[in-house]
Parts: structure tokens; sequence; C-alpha cells
């Protein structure tokens, strides 16, 4: 008797413990947020700060009439400039003009078309445009925007030079939690404290890894006050070399957003930066104007099987396995165990490029079926390596499959 009585009060105590700790670990509502790369549209690389309540829902309905919500772009996100102010409780003000009904009014209307809604703000005292920052405000602005539905949340780094990153990040993070709703959050601190090293700790689910692009193909340039710099795409590209490692689900490198359309670049180069976006599992937000899309530009932003390779479930961001000169390969694995391949051809004339499956990590012996995501056409098995030409500046992209 005396023994059953102790056996009891033991699996009590058991179960006691076993409750106290699960109740301890209350999962983050942000837990299982973007497992694949997000995707979207954001405002900022074409419009800037010429944003209205008028433009984003034309926008949002331009993303389900252009198939862009069928290939998968959900978020509609709006960048700087929609604030103006903040009022007596500190609340932040929103441009009455431009949003005469408020934010509430343009996130229950993106959501009632089953697409989800972002803002920006910024972890310093005011956002790169000038407007009221995030600073000292992060849990009053987070009941805010949890209020008006928001999804996502792009925290900019201006006016936030002397402050620490890892801890700013890591409080917008605890403020979006603490509201309650799931939240997506990018950081936006172009690569300076190498938020690689941190951004999945604190939380993050994307992080920009370099200062601004911009609509160019080629190198780094100054902006018009002389500062350090915009890059095109191929600068970007390579400061994305060694940091495959850091990304996965959940937590990824954000190479920034999509210029593909904004007519700084041919329909070439668009394909290839999308081709390389993809194969860098980056986020694919379309920074063009989705209501004005040229049939070319509609065909690059919705190719089905390249956005497949970015949305691969595995998680793995690809690198580059190869370069001569102009010309390189990159590989990313997917999870069948098949590899999506990029010939690139950065140089100024045909040439022909050729992939090595021990560059990918396979036997040479191995016997591989091997698919063109741009032509949509088998071309057969090959054995040992897959070689193409290639046109300047453009990629030939494929999926080597064992
Ligand atoms: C920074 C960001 C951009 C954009 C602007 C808005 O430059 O890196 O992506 O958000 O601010 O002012």
């Amino acid at each position: 008797m005396k023994k059953t009585a102790l056996v009891v009060a033991f699996c009590l105590f058991v179960s006691f413990l076993i409750s106290a700790a699960v109740a301890q670990e209350k999962p983050s509502p942000s837990a299982n947020l973007a497992l694949t790369p997000p995707m979207g549209w954001n405002s900022w690389n074409k419009f800037a700060c010429n944003v209205s309540e008028d433009m984003i829902k034309g926008m949002a309905d331009a993303v389900v009439k252009s198939g862009m919500k069928d290939a998968g772009y959900v978020y509609v996100n709006i960048d700087d400039c929609w604030q103006v102010s903040r009022d007596a409780n500190a609340s932040i003000v929103v441009d009455p003009q431009r949003f005469p009904h408020g934010m509430k009014a343009v996130g229950d209307y993106i959501h009632s078309l089953g697409l989800k809604f972002g803002v920006y703000s910024d972890a310093g005292s005011k956002t790169c445009a000038g407007r009221p920052g995030g600073l000292g405000h992060e849990y009053q602005d987070a009941v805010q925007y949890a209020a008006w539905g928001v999804d996502y949340l792009k925290y900019d780094w201006c006016h936030a030079s002397t402050q620490d990153a890892k801890a700013s990040y890591a409080n917008i993070r605890a403020a979006l939690d603490a509201s309650g709703r799931p939240i997506v959050l990018s950081i936006c601190e172009w690569g300076t404290a190498k938020p690689w090293l941190w951004g999945q700790e604190v939380g993050g689910n994307l992080w920009r890894t370099t200062g601004d692009i911009n609509d160019r193909w080629g190198g780094k340039q100054k902006w018009p006050d002389g500062s350090c710099c915009s890059n095109g795409v191929l600068a970007i590209l390579d400061q994305q070399v060694g940091l495959q490692s850091y990304a996965g689900p959940g937590h990824w490198n954000d190479p920034d957003m999509l210029e593909v359309g904004n007519g700084g670049m041919t329909d070439i180069e668009y394909r290839t930066h999308f081709s390389l976006w993809a194969i860098l599992a980056a986020p694919l937000i379309a920074g063009n104007d989705l209501r004005n899309m040229r049939p070319e530009i509609h065909d690059i932003l919705t190719n089905k099987e390249v956005i497949a390779v970015d949305q691969d479930p595995l998680g793995r961001e690809g690198e580059r396995v190869a370069k001569n000169g102009d010309l390189e390969v990159w590989a990313k694995q997917m999870k069948d165990g098949s590899r999506a391949i990029i010939l690139l051809n950065r140089g100024e004339s045909e040439q022909e490029i050729t992939a090595n499956w021990e560059d990918l990590g396979y036997p040479k012996t191995l016997s591989a079926s091997v698919r063109d995501l741009w032509e949509h056409k088998d071309l057969g098995k090959v054995t040992a390596k897959f070689s193409s030409r290639v046109a300047p500046h453009a990629v030939v992209m494929v999926t080597v499959k064992p």
C-alpha cells in the first residue's frame, strides 16, 4: 500500500515537472516562419517615397491577376515613407494624404486577396528617408503593427550607427513576439556587422548581406553624395561568396530585392539576375511595377521551374563551385539529391562553360538527366560533365538529376 502511494506521488511529481517545463518553453509565435525564402513585392526599388493606398492596392490586385500569386509571391510590402510623425501618445502617424483610410484598411484589402502585408521601419531614431524610426518605441509599434495585421517587418539601419546591431534587432524581435502575432523579421543592416553571424540567433528570418542594389549589371557605384556604394548585380553576387552555410529554413541571406523589369538592364541580364537569386535561395521580392509588365518580364518572374530551385525545401543556398575569369559555375543541392546548376558568362563574347560532376560533389562516372529550366526542355543523359555555349551576360540554368 505504502509502496503504491509512493509510486503515485512520484508519478505526480514527474508530471508536474514536465508540465512546468512545457509551460516555460512557450514557442515564439514566429517559430516556423519563412521555411522557404519569402516571396513577394516591395515598393522601394520602383517607387521610393511615392507610395499610396491606391498604388499599393493596385499592386496587390496585380500580384493576383498577373499570376504572381499562383507562382508563389505572397507578401505586399510598403517600404519607407508611409509614416510622417508621432502623435501625443507617441503612436506612429500614417501619412493621411497618401493613406486616407489608414494602414488596417490596406492590410485588410491585401488579406482579402489571400496575400500578406508588410511594412518598413528602422532601428534608429529616423528611417533612411528621415521619417520617424522605431528607437525607443519598439513595443508600442509592434502592438500597432499587429493591430493592423502586419505579417512582415523590414527593419532598416539608418541613424543607428552607434547602436549595437545584434541587441537592436533582438529587441524588435522580442517586441514583435510580445505582440502575439507571427511577423517575419527582415533585418536590413546592409551586412555591416555581419548579420549572418547573429541574425538567426536573434530571430531574424532574413538579413541583407550588402548595401543597396542598383538596377545595373556591373560593379559598385558611389551614391550622388560621394559615399559608398550601391551595387550592380555582379557586385552583389560576389559579396555572397562564402556566406552559403549561414542560410537555411527560417533564416536566409538577403542579397536585396529584385530589379527585374525596372529598365536598367537587358532582358538577358534580368534573366541572369533572377536565376542567380534563385540559386542563392534568396528572398524573391519583386521591385517593379506589376501593373505594367512586358510579357518578357512576366515570364522571368513567374518561371516556376526556376522558382522551384529557390523554394526547394532542403533550404540549401547555392555556391560558386568553379571560376575561370568571366566564366563561372554555381550549384545548389536540392532535396531530392539533384543539383541546380548555373553556367554564368560575365564576359562580352559567347563562350563554352563546363560543369564537372566532381565540382558538384558527384562521382565522375555518374550518369544524370539534364533539364534546361529556361527552355523547359529535357536535354538527355550525360556522364561526368555538362557543357553549353553561353551568350554574354547570360546563364544556362539546368537541373542535373542522377
Ligand atoms: C535603405 C534600404 C533600402 C530602402 C531604403 C528606404 O537604403 O537599404 O532597401 O529600404 O533605405 O529609405
